[in-house]
């Protein structure tokens, strides 16, 4: 038997007499360490060639091993911080779990101890292995490009100078001024038809998502969803003890004679008509009406998410579908994640009228109201024309990005990867041939350093197509083709 030990590992045992291959014996061990709780998540592991060293074996069991254990996601790696103990652990390790909890001397695991069926079913932030790396990553702007020099300047006019009533609680339904700038931007800009009292500013989508799932549906209620779809508002739905039903999407959006085949009487549906979220298709003028028809016929709400709408490259502007609803089943949602940046958690909503109510009451419940003093910086940044600029500079960069994208998928990838949808927004997404898993290809190019998102996990109903979903806000297209290049080096590609 032969042990290593470092300073920062528990001893490595591996036995050179065993008929056990000497790679399955290392990542047995690994295995094992990781999911007794003996090595932690983020934990760094030693290099290959220095634990070859250490057990006096040669290299290649111990790069075989590691190669497994990333596939496995047991381990991920990241250049320039070497190979470290996926951060994802905690979430699935129940052995590691007990560990821990009885090393630290603080009782039973939560984990261990009785919580909602509903919370079991929530997944959590999903593919940790993207978490820190560039390009391609999804739902990211350009933040460099970002003018902080004016937002601090507006932040701080208001941090200065902030009066008693800004200080104290605010309305649920947001600031005044703001949900007027709101209105106008939404009334000029997207065609939607509101005045200031429906305008609900939140801390962004998902709130949004939450809210319309407390004050639309009951526990059990059905609701139509995007297949594929925002895994965002699956989570949201999933909360709220909702009963998702998956409705195909086609090159029109989604399939409404599908969904009444498939749930008559639902309550709800979840779209993304603009640039839907994952595919990038834009909804049909018939099948807008169409959805619509059935809303008002079956008395069902329509939640239509408006995440990215500023970016179109190609032809006209979409106007909202609430613009067309003339029988208020609308509920329109919008975010300043997108053209502001992600970390500042506002977004905004528009309800019918007679809802305006039963919306105030679930935004209150919820988390009360949005931090005041970002909600007056917006404002002026609104007012003062400093957003209309900064989406107008970012269209034209964003245009240029998905061109860079395109061009670089042709360049490294040949015809591997088949990229769909309209022209907008800041994402697309390439399709794989069929049976490719699209959830180790990820992993494994994050090992190169690389962020793609598995198309699959946007599905309800496994198995989806396997396809990459690639970010292009927040890369350069510099930084997108050499990321392009080190994706070609994954084995789906290269094979
Ligand atoms: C479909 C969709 N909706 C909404 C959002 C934005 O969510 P939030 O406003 O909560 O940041 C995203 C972000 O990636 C998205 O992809």
């Amino acid at each position: 038997m032969t042990r290593a030990s470092t300073s920062f590992l528990p001893p490595v045992a591996v036995d050179p007499a065993s008929d056990t291959p000497m790679y399955q014996q290392l990542s047995d061990w690994f295995r094992r360490a990781i999911l007794d709780g003996h090595l932690r998540p983020g934990q760094a592991v030693p290099s290959t060639r220095s634990l070859a060293g250490e057990l006096r074996i040669s290299r290649i069991p111990v790069l075989s091993a590691y190669d497994q254990l990333l596939a496995e996601g047991y381990l991920e790696t990241f250049t320039g911080s070497g190979t470290r103990v996926a951060r994802a652990i905690p979430h699935t390790a129940p052995a590691a779990k007990r560990h821990r909890a009885s090393d630290d001397g603080d009782g039973p695991s939560p984990a261990s101890r009785r919580i909602s069926r509903r919370s079991v079913q929530l997944h959590g932030p999903e593919q940790t292995w993207l978490d820190s790396l560039g390009a391609f990553r999804v739902g990211m702007p350009a933040l460099d490009r970002f003018p902080t020099a004016v937002w601090a300047r507006l932040v701080n006019r208001h941090a200065r100078a902030l009066s008693v009533q800004a200080m104290s609680y605010g309305d649920p339904a947001g600031d005044w001024p703001l949900r007027e700038a709101v209105a106008s931007y939404l009334g000029m800009s997207r065609s939607v038809r509101c005045d200031a009292s429906q305008v609900l500013i939140t801390t962004g989508s998902q709130q949004a998502l939450q809210i319309c799932a407390h004050v639309l549906l009951d526990e059990g209620d059905r609701v139509w969803m995007e297949e594929p779809g925002y895994p965002g508002a699956h989570q949201a739905f999933r909360t709220a003890g909702a009963q998702m039903v998956p409705v195909p999407v086609d090159g029109d959006g989604i399939d409404v004679e599908a969904g009444i085949r498939r749930a008559r009487g639902a309550r709800a549906v979840y779209i993304s008509p603009s640039h839907q979220f994952p595919l990038g298709t834009t909804m049909s003028a018939a099948r807008r009406m169409q959805l619509l028809a059935w809303a008002e016929r079956d008395d069902a709400w329509i939640i239509e998410d408006d995440y990215d709408s500023e970016y179109r490259f190609g032809g006209k502007p979409v106007a909202s579908l609430q613009g067309l609803d003339t029988a208020g089943r609308v509920i329109y949602l919008g975010t300043f994640s997108k053209v502001m940046y992600p970390a500042l958690r506002v977004g905004y909503m528009v309800v019918p009228k007679d809802l305006v109510q039963a919306f105030h009451a679930g935004r209150d419940a919820i988390d009360t109201f949005s931090s005041t003093l970002f909600q007056l910086a917006m404002t002026d940044f609104i007012r003062e024309g400093h957003f209309a600029r900064h989406i107008r500079v970012m269209r034209a960069l964003y245009r240029e990005r998905r061109q860079a994208l395109i061009q670089a998928v042709e360049r490294w990838l040949g015809g591997r990867l088949r990229i769909i949808g309209a022209d907008a927004g800041m994402q697309l997404v390439g399709l794989l041939p069929e049976g490719t898993d699209d959830v180790a290809l990820s992993r494994e190019a994050a090992t190169h350093g690389v962020s793609v998102r598995p198309l699959s996990p946007c599905y309800l109903e496994p198995p989806g197509r396997a396809g990459l979903i690639l970010g292009y806000g927040g890369v350069s297209p510099a930084q997108i083709d050499e990321g392009m290049r080190r994706l070609g080096q994954c084995r789906a590609f290269v094979l």
